[in-house]
């Protein structure tokens, strides 16, 4: 039997990278997985590539439940959608988590407006959303509710050691987790790998957050 036997998981960007490893980890441990992943690049623009649907096949192979999602995160009638998609496909959800996430880390002077208002609206804007939407479903379950807010290990809720705008969205997004909205219990989940510079993505697991956390369903 699983840790997380009968629990339904929603986690955004798990098309690759910290998102994949969590929803592949939860999968093993007995969770049914919505994937939700728009499928952009690293900095947040337009692919082809569909890793949503690869992280279903992977779950699938492992003889896990998943379906795919494809909204973004950062609209909050689409992170609507995303919520619903668990409850459609599995009828509620118990987990979610707000990992996606995109990089336009530039020095201050050549940043400009547009950078600052993607990473915002990924990271922080779209916590929200989907917190927003998972809450009154969440809310009427008395147990075992979780949002887990995925951040650098370097970010806390009063800044941290990486610069720019990332390290603002991501302590508003450790700031939230903070906070005592009422709706499901908030986690945060550090990621202590820092991304190889220069090569992209990697793909490194999740630190700090455990199955027994979460506890099996009630
Ligand atoms: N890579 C690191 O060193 C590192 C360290 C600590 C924390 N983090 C945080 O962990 C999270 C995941 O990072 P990663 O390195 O695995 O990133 P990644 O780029 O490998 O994966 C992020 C995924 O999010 C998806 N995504 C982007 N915008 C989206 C949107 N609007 N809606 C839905 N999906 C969207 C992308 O398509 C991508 O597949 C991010 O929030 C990041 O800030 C990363």
């Amino acid at each position: 039997m699983g840790m997380l036997d009968g629990r339904v998981s929603v986690i955004t960007g798990s098309g690759r990278g910290i998102g994949r490893e969590f929803a592949l980890s939860m999968a093993r441990e007995g969770a049914k997985v919505v994937v939700n992943d728009v499928g952009v690049a690293l900095d947040g623009r337009g692919t082809d590539e569909d890793p949503a649907a690869n992280t279903c096949k992977e779950i699938e192979a492992l003889g896990g439940e998943a379906v795919p999602s494809y909204d973004s995160v950062t609209e909050f009638d689409a992170a609507e959608r995303i919520i619903g998609t668990a409850v459609d496909a599995f009828g509620k959800i118990d987990i979610l988590v707000n990992n996606a996430g995109i990089v336009r880390d530039r020095t201050l002077v050549k940043m400009d407006e547009s950078d600052f208002d993607s990473v915002i609206a990924v990271h922080l804007k779209g916590s929200f959303n989907c917190a927003r939407h998972a809450a009154p479903i969440m809310k009427d379950r008395k147990t075992n509710r979780q949002v887990v807010h995925v951040l650098h290990a370097a970010v806390s809720v009063t800044g941290g050691v990486q610069p720019g705008t990332l390290a603002a969205a991501l302590a508003g997004r450790a700031a939230s987790a903070r906070g005592r909205g009422k709706g499901a219990r908030s986690r945060v989940a550090r990621a202590t790998t820092p991304r190889a510079a220069g090569s992209g993505r990697d793909h490194r697991k999740p630190d700090g957050i455990s199955g027994g956390q979460l506890g099996p369903a009630r």
